[in-house]
């Protein structure tokens, strides 16, 4: 079975990421969506509230998901690669501003671990502008955020700065 990890801060979870997922699953087995556990970096969302988000997220898309799981990962990626059993790091890219960085985390992460290779995946046009952080600065500001994420995120969100 050739599974995938396609790891992420997910906070929160927005529509480029679900399309991500999706696209991910037609092309591995099994899809292991990670959670990055980072409270050093102080998110909006706890890992239980991102990782909730994200299955809400991928019930409401009428597409067949049962080959995806989403779980929550602490520390080295590599290792919860390995330890899940995963051939591939998925991760999607927006623009030759995350190449740069991209490329250096799949050649750090092949460093530690080489029997699995990231595989790059091209963000769709219609959702490859979008980020977590800018949404949340919109939310933040009451702003409308329903094209940027899926509905149960966008009522989390206003829960949160209500
Ligand atoms: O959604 P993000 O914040 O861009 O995801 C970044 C993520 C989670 C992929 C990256 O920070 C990560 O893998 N963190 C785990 C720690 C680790 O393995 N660091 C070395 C990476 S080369």
């Amino acid at each position: 079975m050739k599974i995938a990890v396609y790891p992420g801060s997910f906070d929160p979870v927005t529509k480029g990421h679900v399309e991500l997922i999706f696209r991910a699953a037609t092309l591995f087995d099994k899809v292991i969506v990670a959670v990055l556990n980072n409270p050093e970096k102080h998110p909006l969302f706890s890992v239980d509230e991102r990782i909730e988000l994200i299955r809400d997220s991928l019930a409401q898309v009428d597409t067949d998901a049962t080959s995806v799981e989403v779980d929550s990962f602490g520390g080295l990626l590599a290792h919860y690669v390995k330890e899940r059993g995963a051939i591939a790091i998925v991760r999607g890219l927006r623009s030759t501003l995350d190449f740069e960085n991209e490329l250096q985390m799949a050649q750090m992460n092949w460093a530690l671990y080489d029997a699995a290779s990231t595989v790059f995946l091209p963000t769709d046009a219609e959702t490859g502008f979008i980020s977590s952080s800018l949404v949340k600065q919109i939310a933040a500001h009451h702003g409308d955020v329903r094209p940027f994420v899926p509905a149960a995120v966008v009522e989390a969100l206003t829960r949160k700065y209500s």
